[in-house]
C-alpha cells in the first residue's frame, strides 16, 4: 500500500490548523483579559518561546521517527521497558476527550454564524440572555449543531491524510487568515486600537501571581497543540527529510501571530464599541454580538465573518483531536479508516450528549458533581492533568530515553550550536515546569 504523506506546505498549514483553534480566538483574547494583559502576555510568549518550541520540535521528532500512530511510536523508539513506554503514546486519548466539549462549543459557533446571517442582539443584555438560553434550555438546537460538528469531522477524517486533512486544511486555513487579516485591518484604523496595543503590551507585573503563570503555561500547551499526540501523529506523515525545526517554527510563528491579532482585534472592537466589556468566556458569545451591532452593517458582515471563521480554525483542530485514536485503531487493530473514523467520531458525539445535558436545566443537577458538571470537568481533566502529564512524558522520553545518538544525529544538523539548549531545556526546563503546573492545577500546592 502506498503511503499517503503530507506535502511541505500541506504539513504545515495542518500542523497550524490543529494549533489555531477556539484557543486562539475564544480563549486567548478572555484569558489575557482576566489577567491584566500585558504581563500575562509576556509571560505566555515566554513560555511559548523556552518550552513550547522544544515540545513542539520533541514531539515533531517522535513522530517523524516513528511514523506510527502515537502508541506504537513510543514503542518502537523506546530502547527498554517497551511495554511500559507505549502507555505514552495513550496521550491520543485526552484528544478524544476534548472534542466531548470542543465539538458542543463548534456547535454553538455553527448557530451563531446562522443567528447572525438573521439579527444581532441589541443590547449586552439581551446578548446574554440568548447565550443562557441557548446553554441552559435549548437542548435541540445544541444537539442539531453539535451533529452537524459530528458529520463534517468524521467525513474529513474519514478521506485520510491527503484528501480529507491536508485538503481540509489547505481551504480553510488561508480562509480563516484571510478573514483575520481583513478584520484586523479595520481595527488598526479604529481609534481604541492604541488603547488595545498598550492593553496587551504593557506589563502590569502586579497581576502576576502563580495562577497567572500556570495558566500561561497550561494555554501554551493547549494552544500549541501540544501532549496530546497530535503533532506526533501528523508528523508520521511527514516526508522523509523533512526540517523539523523550521516546521516547528511555522507552526508556533503562525499560532502566535493569530493569537495576537485576534487578541488586538477583539480589544480594539471592545474599547471603540462595547460598553461592558463582559470578561469570561462569554466574550466572544456575548460581548462580542453586541458590538458587532453598535458597528452597524458593517458589524453584520464582520460577525458572520468572525464565526465563519472560528467555526474554520475549531474543525481544523478537532480533525487533529481526533485523528490520533483514529490512527491508532488502524494501525494496530487493522481497522479500516471509515470504522475507525465513525467508531471514534460516534465516541465523542455520545459523551457531547451529556455535556449538553450537563448544561440544561432539569439534567444539570443529576450531572453535576463536586461544583462542576460533566461538560466542565472533562475540560479540567483534559487541561489540568493529561495534557500537562503528556507534555511531561514526551520531554521526558526525548530528552533521557531515545538514545542521545539518535536524536542528535536527525536534530544537530538542523539545530547546531542550539541542539544543546534544547536538550537542556526538555531534559530540565521542561519537566520542572510542567511537574509544578501540574500540582498547582489539581490544588496540591
Ligand atoms: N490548539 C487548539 C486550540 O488552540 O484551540 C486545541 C487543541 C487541538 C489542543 C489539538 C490539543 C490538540 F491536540
Ligand atoms: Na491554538
Amino acid at each position: 500500500m502506498k503511503i499517503a504523506r503530507f506535502s511541505r506546505i500541506g504539513f504545515i498549514l495542518a500542523a497550524a490548523g490543529s494549533a489555531v483553534g477556539l484557543g486562539n480566538i475564544w480563549k486567548f483574547p478572555y484569558i489575557a483579559g482576566e489577567y491584566g494583559g500585558g504581563a500575562f502576555v509576556l509571560v505566555y510568549l515566554l513560555t511559548v518561546l523556552l518550552i513550547g518550541f522544544s515540545i513542539m520540535i520533541a514531539e515533531m521528532l517522535i513522530g517523524y521517527l516513528g511514523r506510527k500512530d502515537t502508541v506504537t511510536s513510543f514503542e518502537k523508539l523506546a530502547p527498554k521497558n517497551k511495554k511500559l513506554w507505549k502507555l505514552g503514546g495513550f496521550q491520543g486519548l485526552a484528544g478524544l476527550f476534548i472534542m466531548i466539549f470542543y465539538s458542543v462549543v463548534i456547535g454553538w459557533i455553527f448557530n451563531y454564524i446562522v443567528t447572525s446571517l438573521i439579527a444581532l442582539p441589541t443590547t449586552v443584555k439581551e446578548a446574554e440572555s440568548t447565550f443562557n438560553a441557548m446553554l441552559h434550555s435549548d437542548f435541540t438546537t445544541q444537539m442539531l449543531y453539535h451533529t452537524l460538528a459530528f458529520i463534517c469531522i468524521t467525513y474529513v477524517l474519514n478521506r485520510g491524510i491527503k484528501g480529507g486533512i491536508e485538503k481540509m486544511n489547505m481551504i480553510l486555513m488561508p480562509s480563516l487568515m484571510i478573514i483575520l487579516a481583513g478584520m484586523f485591518a479595520y481595527a488598526t484604523t479604529l481609534g481604541a486600537f492604541t488603547q488595545a496595543v498598550s492593553f496587551m503590551f504593557s506589563p502590569d507585573w502586579a497581576k502576576i501571581d502563580s495562577d497567572a503563570f500556570v495558566t500561561a503555561v497550561g494555554h501554551a500547551f493547549f494552544t500549541l497543540s501540544l501532549g496530546m499526540g497530535s503533532i506526533m501523529t501528523y508528523s508520521a506523515s511527514l516526508e522523509k527529510d523533512s526540517n523539523i525545526v523550521k516546521n516547528a517554527f511555522w507552526v508556533v510563528f503562525l499560532d502566535t501571530t493569530i493569537a495576537i491579532v485576534a487578541g488586538l482585534m477583539l480589544f480594539t472592537f471592545l474599547y471603540e464599541y462595547g460598553s461592558a466589556p463582559a470578561k469570561g468566556p462569554g466574550l466572544v458569545f456575548i460581548s462580542l454580538p453586541a458590538v458587532f451591532y453598535e458597528m452597524g452593517i458593517l458589524g453584520n458582515v464582520f460577525a458572520v465573518l468572525f464565526f465563519v471563521a472560528l467555526a474554520f480554525a475549531g474543525l481544523t483542530s478537532s480533525v487533529s483531536l481526533v485523528e490520533p485514536m483514529v490512527q491508532y485503531f488502524i494501525d494496530r487493530f487493522s481497522w479500516s479508516r471509515l470504522k475507525s473514523s465513525i467508531s471514534m467520531g460516534l465516541f465523542f458525539w455520545l459523551f457531547g450528549i451529556i455535556a449538553i445535558l450537563s448544561n440544561i436545566d432539569g439534567f444539570k443537577e443529576s450531572l453535576t458533581w463536586g461544583g462542576k458538571n460533566f461538560f466542565d470537568w472533562v475540560d479540567y481533566v483534559t487541561a489540568a492533568i493529561m495534557l500537562p502529564l503528556g507534555g511531561l512524558i514526551m520531554a521526558v522520553f526525548v530528552g533521557f530515553i531515545i538514545p542521545k545518538s539518535q536524536v542528535e544525529s536527525v536534530m544537530k544538523p538542523h539545530l547546531g550550536w542550539a541542539f544543546e539548549i534544547w536538550l537542556f531545556s526538555l531534559r530540565y526546563i521542561t519537566p520542572v515546569a510542567m511537574f509544578v503546573v501540574m500540582l498547582s492545577l489539581i490544588g496540591v500546592i
